[in-house]
């Protein structure tokens, strides 16, 4: 079920160091209860007088009912650029507008399946409440997190709580095996009868857990995270090449559409273009 985004003035209740990220939590009236898993919340970063006019979205990592001081969300930020430096550097009590529930939510199996889950970085954060959702729907439930270094990695201890099996790869061999989150993936794939994976992290990660997930016979859903400006559907900033189940490539808003979309329908190599096949493309003939 999708709900209708709400408009919130949010206040920061905390804000941490985690490793390489800050997790920020706002108390938003409303939101939390109206969040599924993989569904994304947008930001207004700056202040009153800022000039970045443009919302940042973020995954919901947690999303609490109540508590104490009512529903909070909590966000996993990788401070980089201008709005998630702002966000990183936050006082608590700063008020913060938030929009969201936005996006399309993983979609869970009717059954109870055998789940692995993928986190690129931060790209963990909505695998936690993803996880939860599946246990409790009697999925067992592994998981796969990998990042450049052990600091970039998110939410290892969450992990071991919320799965059956948890295996960490780094690049540098900093924490858990050296090597490729899809070559941890491979070998969970190698000696576990996977029913299906859900990933989130970077584009090229999810393209090849997609063309690994073909190798298995496993269907491979995935978080995509596309710049985007409006978040809600409007500004065509965040289309990417997906191929319709009547076989038609269409330009989808990964904001609305997505951000969740099955692997083998997206036209990984084709992103950041406009392939020729895709219906109302110009043909090359007519240039
Ligand atoms: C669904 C989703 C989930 C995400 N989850 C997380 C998360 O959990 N944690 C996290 O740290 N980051 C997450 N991100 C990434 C995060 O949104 C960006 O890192 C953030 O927007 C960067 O903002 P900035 O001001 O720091 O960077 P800057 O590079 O200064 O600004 C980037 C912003 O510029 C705008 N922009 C970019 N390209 C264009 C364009 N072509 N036209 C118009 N506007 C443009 C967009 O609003 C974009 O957000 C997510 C992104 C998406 C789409
Ligand atoms: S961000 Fe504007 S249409 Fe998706």
């Amino acid at each position: 079920m999708n709900f209708q985004p709400l408009q919130v003035e949010g206040e920061l209740l905390s804000n941490k160091r985690v490793g390489a990220y800050h997790l920020i939590t706002i108390v938003v009236p409303g939101i939390p209860e109206r969040i599924r898993p993989g569904n994304f919340v947008a930001l207004s970063v700056g202040g009153e007088s800022t000039s970045t006019l443009l919302r940042r979205s973020f995954s919901v990592y947690q999303a609490q009912e109540r508590g104490l001081y009512g529903g909070t969300l909590e966000l996993v930020i990788s401070a980089h650029g201008a709005g998630t430096r702002w966000l990183a550097a936050l006082p608590p009590h700063q008020m913060i507008n938030v929009v969201g529930p936005l996006g399309r939510p993983f979609p869970l199996p009717k059954d109870p399946v055998h789940a692995l889950l993928v986190g690129g970085g931060y790209g963990s954060a909505p695998l936690f409440m993803l996880a939860d959702a599946l246990r409790q729907r009697g999925c067992r439930v592994d998981m796969a997190l990998g990042a450049a270094s052990a600091d970039r990695l998110f939410g290892t201890l969450e992990a071991r709580r919320v799965t059956n099996a948890l295996s960490i790869a780094t690049d540098d061999g900093s924490l858990g095996v050296q090597g490729r989150v899809t070559d941890a993936a491979r070998s969970i794939l190698e000696r576990s009868n996977i029913d299906v994976i859900y990933a989130c992290g970077p584009m090229p990660m999810l393209s090849a857990l997609t063309t690994l997930g073909g190798e298995f016979d496993v269907m491979v859903q995935c978080a995509v995270e596309e710049s985007m400006a409006c978040g809600i559907g409007i500004c065509m900033t965040c289309v990417l090449p997906v191929r319709g189940s009547d076989g038609v490539v269409r330009m989808s808003r990964s904001c609305v559409d997505g951000p969740v979309f099955a692997g083998d329908r997206v036209l990984w190599e084709s992103i950041g273009s406009v392939p020729e096949e895709t219906l109302g493309a110009p043909k090359a003939s007519e240039h």
